[in-house]
């Protein structure tokens, strides 16, 4: 038997891949640009989350019994820093995410950071990776905070180790179609969340169940895949990343957060911007039916913003909502980013300015 040393790649060589100067801002995809630091910070066994640390951007070790690669022991989230026109940064909503976290650490029986805990990492990372934060309207800095049971499983039980981890990559549109109308089909036999389920929740696993479906919807020239209940398989759940919201006059429905929704803080945002803007919007089932015969469709996320839906396809029947992005939504995107990158003032009170 011979041992050779484990090949490492090592965090210089990982990071520095492609440098500031070579970054096209106009044309920033939602892919991972690595940038200089990340943040960790551990709870052992039994403890708490204490002081943290950034180190170099680049790989990380586990042990390979650890409880989230064997277990799915996982959550993560994702918030976003914007440059203002003065050249500070913007934070929006961060303790959100926090008090996310905390539910789904709860239901996945990891321990969670405090709030301002979470927060003040959050802080930490963006500045030290500033030069990563895109010129103002040219996107924003993504972030994506992790929690994991690091510490070795066999038998099946929570991790006795945990790890935070937060890294963050310059992004622009989520879907190639940027702000034009994205396609999307019903997905009749696989289900995304069940009552009972971790649906709720912004867990591993949860994205890795639609890839199936997602990939069949893409190689047929989709966008992306919207979710029925499972029980009745007529009620609007969720776009595989995003939420969903229908269009009807004055009307904005969504489908309520009853345990197989994710919770979307741009969800939230969206519903109180656009009461704000004289809209009703209603949190409640909403059918299938209504979808079809929707004025506008739109999606919801932190990743996606808000982006504007050209067509559902259910059960081979194609309904379109027109060319371009529909007034509702443009409206209600203008509203939201305004405020995010700080051109409108944040009568909300939603971003933190570092
Ligand atoms: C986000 O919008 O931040 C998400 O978590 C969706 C992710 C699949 C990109």
């Amino acid at each position: 038997l011979t041992l050779t040393p484990t090949p490492s790649l090592s965090n210089a060589s990982y990071s520095q891949t492609v440098e500031l100067a070579d970054i096209e801002w106009d044309n920033l995809g939602f892919g991972l640009q690595p940038t200089d630091y990340m943040y960790i910070m551990k709870c052992p066994h039994g403890g708490t989350f204490s002081k943290g640390e950034l180190k170099r951007f680049g790989n990380i070790e586990l042990n390979p019994s650890a409880g989230v690669l064997n277990y799915g022991q996982g959550l993560f989230e994702g918030l976003k820093a914007y440059r203002k026109e003065d050249g500070n940064i913007l934070l929006f909503r961060p303790e959100e995410n926090a008090l996310r976290l905390q539910m789904g650490a709860e239901r996945m029986c990891m321990p969670s950071p405090t709030v301002d805990q979470f927060v003040e990492s959050i802080k930490d990372t963006v500045l030290a990776n500033k030069r990563w934060v895109p010129p103002t309207g040219k996107g924003s800095l993504y972030i994506r905070p992790l929690l994991m049971g690091s510490g070795p499983v066999l038998g099946l039980a929570p991790a006795p180790e945990y790890t935070f981890l937060i890294y963050v990559s310059p992004v622009g549109n989520y879907f190639k179609e940027g702000l034009a109308p994205i396609n999307l089909i019903i997905e009749n036999e696989l289900h995304r969340a069940t009552p009972g389920g971790t649906g709720s929740v912004k867990t591993i696993g949860n994205y890795a169940a639609v890839l199936k479906a997602q990939s069949v919807a893409k190689a047929k020239g989709y966008s992306d895949v919207l979710y029925l209940d499972c029980v009745h398989k007529k009620y609007l759940e969720e776009v595989s990343s995003c939420n969903i919201f229908v269009v009807k006059g004055n009307n904005i429905s969504t489908p309520a957060i009853k345990g197989t929704i994710l919770p979307g803080i741009t969800r939230k945002s969206i519903i109180d911007v656009a009461r704000s803007q004289g809209f009703q919007v209603e949190e409640r089932l909403v059918s299938v039916d209504e979808l079809l015969d929707a004025d506008e469709v739109f999606c919801t996320g932190t990743a996606v913003v808000v982006s504007p839906v050209g067509s559902v396809t259910y059960l081979g029947n194609r309904v379109s909502y027109g060319e371009g992005i529909g007034a509702v939504s443009q409206q209600l995107y203008s509203v939201l980013t305004r405020l995010q990158m700080g051109i409108t003032e944040d009568v909300m009170n939603w971003t933190v300015e570092l």
